[in-house]
């Protein structure tokens, strides 16, 4: 039996913070471990890395999501008692509903309703000294996102909700003012929300079947009865939330085009694939999610390291995308890779790994994958531009970051 190694300290919370994305990472390289004990929130936490530390982590036998996901997690990012939060057969029975909306033919009508955004913003791009990039695309997913969902948004409104789910995401590694801006957001993005699915079912608002505003409202839990309405505007806001979210890899898109060129050549060569291994690489190269945390189901040993009942987890998602174990020369961005990589249920894990259906896997990363493919395509094909002098830099201690400018463009011609 051998003992987990040990961070000697009383609790790490404020270097995490301080830290930001590499703390795990860096910790793991000091032991030369793959799994270590330290001190966060006043707990003790087992850290795991690599597709083994994965695959165990999304091993529903081992491991729980309930009790795993902080309060103040949920008060922001995901609503409380939300899907991510479930388990067993509720979790399978909610994550069916998630899953229906994201057939292909539902994604087609995503990009459609998106394509149109994009048309509409460069048009008046091109009439701007400065575009941010972050600001913009962040209105243009919020448009596409409810428009695609069923829910009505008033032009006067945009800007106001799209910054509700922006900061809502922001809060996730925040203290003070910036996660207290988030706790509100969700406060007010919530009511809005569930007014949407009181008016879907007392006829008030007419929405196709199909589309995720009716599915969510009408949708029955295992004991046969619908979300309350509040229950039901928390998930209904885990469809549209995340796809304002996309927001941020489209500016990392935007930033590796630019900082890395020859890629944009590459694109618009019109190599086969190739979008699809540069939004990969994106993906894996930027950073985003920092870790994901679980609960142990009872005690138990695994590799010989003795875990306890109740024990809170962290899988260390930062750490795996950027291991030299498992991808060569990891700094450097490198959409080649992904024509080569096999794809492992458990090294590529931005968006989590494992099963959609059974696990938490993101639901919604194929759309991920294809608006960032579209926002792509648009920026290398559909326009040109200039990017003028600005402070391009991104924190690894800010969870989550983003350039600081924001990727200001500026000289918008569209090209067609
Ligand atoms: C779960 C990341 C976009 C819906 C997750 C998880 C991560 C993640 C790390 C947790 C996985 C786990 O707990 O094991 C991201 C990132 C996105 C993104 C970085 C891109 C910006 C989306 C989109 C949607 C979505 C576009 C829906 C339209 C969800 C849902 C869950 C989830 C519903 C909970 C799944 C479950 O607990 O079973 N996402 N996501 N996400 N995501 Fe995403």
């Amino acid at each position: 039996m051998t003992n987990i190694p040990k961070e000697k300290t009383l609790d790490s919370s404020v270097k995490l913070l301080l830290e930001g994305f590499p703390f795990l990472q860096r910790r793991f390289r000091k032991f030369n471990s793959d799994i270590f004990e330290t001190r966060l929130l006043l707990q003790k936490v087992v850290c795991l890395h690599g597709p083994e530390g994965a695959a165990l982590f999304y091993d529903n036998e081992y491991f729980k999501r309930n009790g795993a996901v902080p309060k103040r997690v949920q008060k922001t990012l995901t609503g409380e008692n939300a899907l991510h939060t479930m388990d067993d057969a509720a979790h399978r029975h909610r994550k069916e509903m998630f899953m229906s909306v994201m057939s292909q033919e539902s994604i087609k009508r995503l990009l459609d309703l998106m394509a149109a955004q994009w048309q509409a913003y460069t048009l008046e791009w091109e009439t701007m000294d400065r575009v941010v990039l972050f600001d913009e695309v962040r209105e243009i997913m919020c448009r596409g996102a409810c428009a695609w969902t069923g829910v009505p948004l008033k032009e006067s409104e945009v800007s106001k909700r799209a910054d509700d789910f922006v900061a809502r995401v922001d809060a996730f590694g925040a203290v003070g003012p910036r996660h207290w801006r988030g706790r509100f957001a969700r406060i007010r993005s919530e009511k809005w929300i569930a007014r949407i699915i009181e008016q879907v079912r007392n006829g008030e608002l007419q929405v196709q079947e199909g589309t995720p505003a009716h599915t969510v409202a009408w949708h029955r839990d295992l004991n046969g009865e619908l979300l309350d309405q509040h229950m039901a505007a928390v998930e209904l806001i885990n469809l549209i939330r995340p796809i304002v979210a996309i927001a941020r890899y489209i500016t990392f898109s935007a930033l590796a085009l630019h900082q890395f060129p020859v890629y944009r050549q590459r694109i618009l060569a019109g190599e086969e694939n190739y979008v699809e291994y540069f939004v990969q690489e994106v993906r894996r190269y930027y950073p985003f999610a920092p870790f994901l945390g679980a609960r142990a189901r009872s005690d138990f040993e695994w590799q010989g390291y003795e875990f306890e009942e109740g024990q809170l987890v962290l899988l260390d998602v930062y750490g795996t995308l950027h291991d030299e174990r498992l991808w060569e020369r990891p700094t450097a961005f490198s959409p080649e890779r992904f024509k080569y990589w096999k794809g492992s249920k458990f090294d590529f894990i931005p968006q989590g790994g494992g099963d959609y259906d059974s696990g938490h896997r993101c639901a919604g990363e194929w759309i991920t994958i294809e608006v960032m493919k579209q926002a792509v395509a648009f920026l290398t094909e559909a326009i040109e531009y200039r990017v003028p002098n600005q402070d391009l830099h991104y924190s690894l201690r800010r969870m989550p970051t983003y350039p600081k400018s924001g990727f200001v463009i500026s000289n918008v011609r569209r090209t067609g």
